[in-house]
């Protein structure tokens, strides 16, 4: 008999040790997330969040976890994990949780509920599939390794934002995300909270490029690994072939580096980048930047999650980088499920 409760915070361990068992993905191709020491700390990036327990005989044997963020109109509600121990699998229990954020939802009159699937996850998929949810847009994962330093160049003023300048680029922010769908536009003060709020991020990580002394670009590099560690515990067969390919070639010249299977991956995500469509070799020199402070402290990977048709992409290829996919399901609640077409990802739904 399965009993649904609110999560208590003697949950913590069990929890997080059914996570360790819960790769991602299928047999060819998964990662575990390790969110250790505390299961709830990407839940404090947000205004509020819920989870629920699934438990069995008094044992913790699953949860999901959500937050309802503020649409222009309607509120929504994300679903950012559902785990069930392996041990408990296909008796319904996944079902059960999705059901309890759907009833949460209905309660709050939420427009609709989305979630993200890694592109191997096909338990995910199907749970989704089965109860209504429909497959609206991809998000492109893009992964660059830090395996040389990169001459910043192209003759833009760099730096970690001073307080004063924030106006400015979150007028840069707005614009570009402009009628983008789940994007609200930020205030000063509300970007500053924002930033500050994220654990491994805050202002001192927001990089801005100027241009005869006004912001043309920007981006916030988040040390995400303070709140996950992930692991390819399966890799698929081209990225093992690349591996080798790039190891010869190694010999001759330097060459991206792709995690290996079972190593730990610290992580640093490219976030809140903008930039003015002619300054695009501002946004360049950021990644540069970005790219050899990373180098320069030993941490190799750095990616970003972006809508694909996002111009940072033609950027970021220079960089050759590795591409991988989410899938972002949606559900109708009290509302209809916005169009998706240009859509802006909140990077605190990224830790997955
Ligand atoms: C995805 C997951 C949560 C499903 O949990 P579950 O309790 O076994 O799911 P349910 O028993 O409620 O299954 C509901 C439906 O989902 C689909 N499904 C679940 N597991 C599946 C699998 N291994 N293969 C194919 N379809 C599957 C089926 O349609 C199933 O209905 P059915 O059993 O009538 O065929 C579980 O496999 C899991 O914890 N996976 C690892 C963690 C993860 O990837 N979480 C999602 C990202 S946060």
């Amino acid at each position: 008999m399965i009993n649904i409760r609110p999560f208590r915070e003697e949950d913590n361990d069990a929890l997080l040790n059914i996570e360790k068992l819960c790769p991602q993905g299928n047999e060819e191709y998964a990662m575990v997330i390790d969110k250790g020491p505390d299961i709830t700390a990407r839940y404090e990036l947000y205004d509020n969040w819920e989870i629920r327990v699934a438990e069995k005989d008094a044992t913790a044997v699953g949860w999901i976890g959500w937050t309802i963020k503020q649409g222009t109109d309607e509120p929504y509600l994300y679903i950012a994990e559902v785990m069930v121990h392996p041990d408990h699998r296909r008796q319904g229990i996944a079902v059960e949780l999705v059901r309890e954020a759907e009833r949460a939802a209905a309660e709050v009159k939420a427009s609709h509920i989305y979630s993200y699937v890694y592109e191997p996850n096909e338990a995910f998929m199907n749970l989704f599939d089965k109860m209504g949810y429909m497959r609206e847009k991809n998000i492109q994962v893009i992964s660059m390794s830090a395996y040389k330093k990169e001459d910043v160049k192209a003759g833009y003023e760099l730096e970690r934002i001073n307080p004063e300048d924030i106006h400015e680029a979150v007028k840069l922010l707005n614009d570009y995300y402009h009628g983008n769908t789940h994007f609200t536009p930020f205030s000063t003060e509300s970007f500053r909270d924002y930033a500050e709020k994220i654990l491994g991020y805050g202002l001192e990580n927001f990089i801005v490029a100027k241009w005869k002394g006004h912001i043309v670009a920007c981006a916030g590099l988040w040390d995400t690994s303070v709140l996950m560690e992930v692991t390819y515990t399966k890799e698929p067969m081209m990225w093992k072939f690349m591996t080798n390919t790039y190891g010869i070639l190694r010999h001759f010249v330097s060459m991206p580096r792709i995690p290996g299977e079972g190593e730990v991956c610290k992580l640093h995500s490219i976030v809140d980048h903008a930039f003015e469509q002619e300054h695009s070799h501002a946004m360049e020199d950021i990644l540069k930047y970005c790219n050899n402070l990373m180098y320069d402290t030993n941490c190799e990977f750095f990616g970003a999650y972006t809508d694909p048709d996002d111009p940072i992409i033609g950027i970021m290829k220079k960089f050759k980088p590795m591409y991988e996919k989410l899938y972002l399901y949606a559900k109708p609640i009290s509302g209809k499920v916005p169009d998706f077409n240009r859509m802006h990802v909140d990077c605190r739904d990224t830790i997955l």
